[in-house]
């Protein structure tokens, strides 16, 4: 029984070491008490006056590489009246907090309890500020993204992962280059920051697919004030490409971090030298980068995966 706002996944955890009994999964979140942060002394923390906060556990899609609605059991949201309830609960109890960090894989798995959200805090007295992460949907129309901005959301972080409709169709990512394009314009010029994530060397990914994922930043930096992309591709376990990995043309034998295709055209350094091209064109853009990008950094992780191949 899950019994607080707490990731799920930390007491599946357990379960794997047998401590624990997989939990059934709480259908209603809203049941869930809000966090107690009254025995921190929160002066003594760095961000003093930003508090975490979950509008859900899981996710609505199903990528092949992503383990969110696994772990999580599916996926399951808070009302938009709890998540207000819960935001004003604690500027009540400490109010030094001016914002909050959603700390899901999205805020937007319904958009319809979002926008509650919004309203509610429009409609609140004092202006609270909130980011969070959300996936490209159709319902990140212009107009709603004004509403979000309105209601003191100021950054938005997306998965796009690719510029190739070809490679985000074999993610099973739901999305097009084109929806992505959209969205972030909408939520862009609303005046939310952007914040996009990807991915490099998906099995099939082929030069002219990486290349475009450099076309969609460099058509896009306008619209893109940060981007996170992934040092690494893991295969986690559970996921269907761990399930299946022949289905995937990929091989696990050196593990989620070292796989590589079957074909051994595609391994970590293939993978490694596309996070550096990416890093190196998003620089020369101005595009804020959410990750470490040094010659040290690209050297030290050469060399643990050289030596991991001759221990
Ligand atoms: C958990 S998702 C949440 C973002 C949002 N739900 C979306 O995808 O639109 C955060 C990011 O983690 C990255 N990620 C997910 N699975 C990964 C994996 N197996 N290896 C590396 N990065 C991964 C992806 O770039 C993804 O956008
Ligand atoms: S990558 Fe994002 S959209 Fe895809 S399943 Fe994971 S959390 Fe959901």
């Amino acid at each position: 029984m899950e019994t607080s706002l707490v990731p799920a996944g930390s007491l599946r955890r357990r379960d794997e070491l047998n401590f624990l009994e997989t939990p059934p999964p709480l259908k209603n979140l809203d049941e869930l008490p809000y966090p107690d942060f009254s025995s921190f002394n929160l002066t003594e923390y760095k961000e003093l006056e930003v508090l975490p906060i979950l509008s859900s556990r899981g996710c609505v899609n199903r990528c092949v590489f992503c383990n969110e609605r696994i772990q999580n059991l599916g996926f399951r949201f808070r009302s938009g009246v709890s998540l207000f309830k819960e935001v004003i609960s604690q500027i009540e109890k400490h109010p030094e907090v001016t914002s909050f960090s959603f700390q899901d894989s999205l805020v937007n798995g319904s958009p319809r309890e979002l926008g509650v959200f919004a309203d509610l805090l429009i409609d609140y007295p004092r202006k609270v500020w909130w980011w969070g992460q959300a996936n490209i949907r159709r319902e990140m129309t212009k107009s709603f993204c004004e509403k979000l901005k309105q209601a003191g959301c100021i950054c938005l972080a997306y998965g796009i992962e690719s510029g190739s409709n070809r490679i985000l169709k074999l993610m099973n990512k739901g999305i097009t280059k084109e929806e992505a394009e959209e969205v972030i314009r909408n939520t862009s010029t609303a005046g939310i920051s952007v914040r996009a994530n990807f991915m490099f060397g998906f099995p099939g990914e082929e030069e002219e697919d990486f290349q475009e994922t450099l076309d969609f930043i460099e058509r896009n930096h306008e619209f893109i004030n940060s981007v996170n992309p992934a040092r690494e591709f893991g295969i986690f376990r559970d996921t269907p490409m761990a399930q299946n990995p022949s289905q995937f043309g990929v091989n696990l034998a050196q593990g989620e971090r070292y796989w590589q295709t079957i074909d051994g055209k595609n391994n970590y350094l293939v993978r490694l030298n596309k996070h550096k091209r990416f890093c190196e064109l998003a620089t020369r853009l101005g595009i804020e980068l959410n990750t470490t990008f040094s010659e040290e950094m690209y050297s030290a992780c050469e060399q643990n995966y050289l030596a991991s191949q001759h221990p």
